[in-house]
């Protein structure tokens, strides 16, 4: 395990290592969706919205599994390694409350995303989400948040190698929704919204994607096959909820 620190050289080399066991799948997948959003009817903007807000909450919630997977290892993983790899588990984590190292405290992104929703929609975020629903946006966001939550909970022998395949999970997170974000910025954009949600991502994502690297090498390798097999697992999981909303979209499944 390598637990010297890493220069920005170094992080990117490996990250091109890693992004070489990856398909380009979900990139696709994220294209053909932004290609189909102008389809999308403005009346159905707030159920959209809501579904697909479900699950971008969702990585929330992965964060705190990872970061729980990470120093579950506290028997049986090298202190130093742990607590390098917590420090660059926790940074993209706290981001999503608007805690950034060296600079002042900024808005959270879910109080970014409920803006964006608002002034896509002209209505207040709700407060809860409906806990029944007809809405086939709100089921595809439950779906996959319980999908990916799945993965990160799944059983290991050996806690170790639970962290490998989470921290493998985690880099592919913060790398795929680098082209995500510019994928949605633009597509939004092209729709008349330049939502802060979409361009607080895009300022942070490549310093988070960097952290994710440096978690995975300081706590195991790029060429563990439990860190290439959690990183084409996540792929494989964003390309799923963008293929599912595409054919939301082209079903005409709205209301
Ligand atoms: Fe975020
Ligand atoms: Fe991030």
């Amino acid at each position: 395990m390598n637990t010297e620190t890493a220069t920005v050289e170094e992080l990117n080399f490996q990250q091109e290592r890693l992004f070489a066991q990856l398909s380009g799948r979900s990139d696709q997948s994220i294209a053909r969706f932004c290609g189909e959003l102008p389809r999308v009817p403005r009346s159905a903007y707030p159920e959209v919205l809501l579904g697909m807000g479900h699950l971008y909450e969702a990585f929330d919630l992965m964060f705190a599994v990872i970061a729980v997977s990470v120093q579950a290892t506290h028997d049986v993983s090298p202190y130093e390694a742990r607590y390098v790899t917590m420090q660059n588990v926790l940074q993209p984590f706290a981001s999503e409350y608007g805690i950034e190292p060296g600079r002042p405290l900024q808005s959270t992104h879910r109080e970014l995303y409920a803006d964006f929703y608002t002034s896509a929609t002209g209505k207040p975020w709700p407060s809860q989400y409906p806990e029944k629903t007809e809405s086939k946006w709100l089921a595809c966001g439950r779906r996959w948040t319980q999908a990916m939550i799945d993965r990160l909970q799944q059983a290991w022998p050996d806690p170790n190698d639970r962290a490998k395949y989470n921290l493998g999970y985690h880099w592919a997170v913060e790398a795929l929704s680098v082209g995500e974000f510019d994928h949605l910025t633009a597509a939004w954009r092209s729709l008349g919204f330049d939502a802060p949600y979409m361009n607080a991502h895009c300022e942070v994502e490549e310093e988070h994607a960097g952290c994710a690297i440096g978690a995975v090498i300081a706590f195991s390798s790029v060429d563990d096959p439990l860190v290439v097999q959690g990183a084409r697992d996540h792929e494989s999981d964003l390309a799923g909820f963008y293929d599912e909303c595409t054919s939301l979209i082209l079903n005409g499944s709205f209301g």
